[in-house]
């Protein structure tokens, strides 16, 4: 019993002191001076190496280099290092942190000569927040209902063009619906009704622009960049010119153009129209391409799963028995099954693979192993969604497309907090054009999944690591006849 209690105080007197002396050095050496836990480091040959490592793939250095460094670790890139957060245990402060502490402006400079002059990155924190509160206005629900109107009748219109069967390249064509969509509902239909050929090309340009090598060097003389900028003078001109008629006639039309146009500063001050066409190229590059690579994705795995595909059809027969064959935005927003797949294919292949910030204070974070790190400020900082939306922690099965992981009951997406399921980002710069983006897929699909029965006849298809936003390789042919879904 003595014994014991010698051994009991002997033990309260050690922990006693190491607390004490934690807490001294804490006071006497502020963390600054003490020694940095600093994240292991991605081993690659002197100057170039990681910079190689990172050009050969960012997701094939993350598969070699998680299982042996963690979640945390750094590459050499150059003169710079990026530092990687990857799962939610590690990446909350990502995307949480205020602009001051890990900023944007930097990292996606290269987007300046695409969007031009006076927008988004190539202006103050506190002009883009205000340019990002119109975004959130233009994407609205009451403007939103309006929307899905347009973006019902373009599906109804572009596939009353397909025959009673045939055979489709479903990536071109969804590709094809979707810029139709997207110059209805965002540039007006000044755009889409008179000058869609026009204005698609001068896009096309400015898409071409943004090349790999741009990410470094923006300015760089070639050819893709002088189109480039020859094509975003153009755009220019043909939005001053549509929206001088509005502002003249006193057209006001729903659409993000009209938002845009009416949006004001905190100090009173209307948008130019140089900053409205920046605006509008912004919104055509965020949910363009994306939306559109998210569709040809929840195709190929509805039509490679037939358990899937039959529950979505299902949906729709239910869905009209109950409301005939009206959509809107509310009977979009029912169609709970078709969004959970969409969901999934979107977990498995976000078009953004690499989100970036730059770090103007020190932080540290701890690993879910309880292992913690400081990040000097100066590193890049990066997450990975194509990464951590497979991590097998959080996500059963990471490989396997399963809608039914987002069900009541399991609920993968919030396994580890707000930051588990990162397709569209979050926190402080969380995707504005989410809702949107669901609308416009589920619009397409459910009135494909109506009136036409599908089989993809090509290989399911294989990721374009190459591109910028990471879409779908090659064709995804499919075989349609049309039909129509009794309705009970
Ligand atoms: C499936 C479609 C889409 C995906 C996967 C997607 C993904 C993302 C991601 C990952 C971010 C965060 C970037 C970062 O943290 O660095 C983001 C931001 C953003 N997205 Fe989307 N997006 C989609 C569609 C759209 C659409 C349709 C619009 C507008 C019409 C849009 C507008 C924006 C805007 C304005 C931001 C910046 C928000 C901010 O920085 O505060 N997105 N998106």
């Amino acid at each position: 019993m003595e014994v014991n209690s010698k051994f009991l105080n002997v033990g309260v007197l050690l922990i006693a002191t190491l607390l004490a002396a934690k807490i001294i050095s804490a006071l006497l050496f502020p963390r600054s001076h003490r020694k940095r836990r600093l994240p292991p480091v991605v081993k690659a040959w002197p100057l170039v190496g990681g910079l190689v490592r990172f050009l050969k793939g960012p997701i094939v250095m993350l598969r070699q280099e998680y299982p042996k460094l963690g979640s945390v670790f750094t590459l050499n890139l150059l003169n710079k290092n990026i530092t990687f957060l990857i799962g939610p245990e590690v990446s909350a402060h990502f995307f949480k942190a205020s602009e001051s502490d890990l900023s944007q402006q930097e990292v996606y400079q290269f987007n300046v000569p695409t969007f031009g002059p006076g927008v988004v990155f190539d202006v103050d924190y506190s002009v883009r927040q205000e340019q990002f509160r119109f975004f959130t206005e233009s994407l609205r629900v009451t403007k939103l209902k309006g929307y899905v109107d347009q973006m019902v009748n373009e599906a109804k219109e572009y596939f009353s063009k397909w025959g009673d069967s045939g055979e489709v390249d479903l990536k071109y064509e969804l590709e094809h619906l979707i810029i139709l969509t997207a110059s209805r509902c965002l540039l007006g239909e000044e755009v889409r009704n008179k000058l869609f050929d026009d204005v698609s090309a001068l896009f096309h340009d400015l898409d071409n622009g943004m090349l790999p090598i741009s990410v470094i060097f923006p300015y760089l003389p070639i050819p893709a960049h002088r189109r480039r900028d020859q094509a975003r003078k153009k755009l220019a001109e043909i939005f001053a010119t549509i929206i001088a008629a509005r502002k003249q006639t006193g057209k006001s039309e729903n659409d993000m153009l009209q938002c845009f146009i009416d949006s004001k500063y905190k100090n009173g001050r209307p948008t130019t129209e140089a900053e409205v066409t920046g605006l509008l190229i912004a919104a055509l590059f965020a949910g363009q391409h994306t939306s559109s690579i998210t569709s040809t994705w929840t195709g190929a795995y509805l039509l490679a799963n037939n358990k899937y595909m039959s529950a979505v059809v299902d949906e729709q027969k239910k869905l009209m028995e109950k409301h005939g064959d009206k959509v809107d935005h509310d009977i979009l927003s029912e169609m709970e099954v078709l969004y959970r797949c969409i969901k999934e294919a979107l977990r498995l292949h976000p078009p953004l693979i690499m989100l970036l910030r730059s770090s103007h204070s020190d932080f540290s974070v701890t690993t879910k192993e309880g292992r913690e790190y400081d990040i000097p400020k100066g590193h890049i900082v990066a997450t990975s969604p194509a990464f951590a939306n497979r991590l097998p922690h959080i996500f059963k099965d990471p490989d396997t497309y399963d809608p039914e992981r987002f069900d009541a009951g399991r609920e993968e997406d919030k396994a580890a907090g707000a930051f588990s399921y990162i397709s569209f980002g979050g926190g402080r710069h969380g995707c504005l054009g989410e809702p949107f983006a669901y609308l416009q897929i589920k619009a397409i699909w459910s009135h494909l999944l109506r009136n036409f029965d599908m089989e993809l006849i090509s290989p399911f298809p294989e990721t374009d690591w190459n591109a910028m936003v990471v879409g779908v390789k090659g064709k995804v042919m499919v075989r349609y006849k049309r039909k129509g879904i009794p309705v009970n």
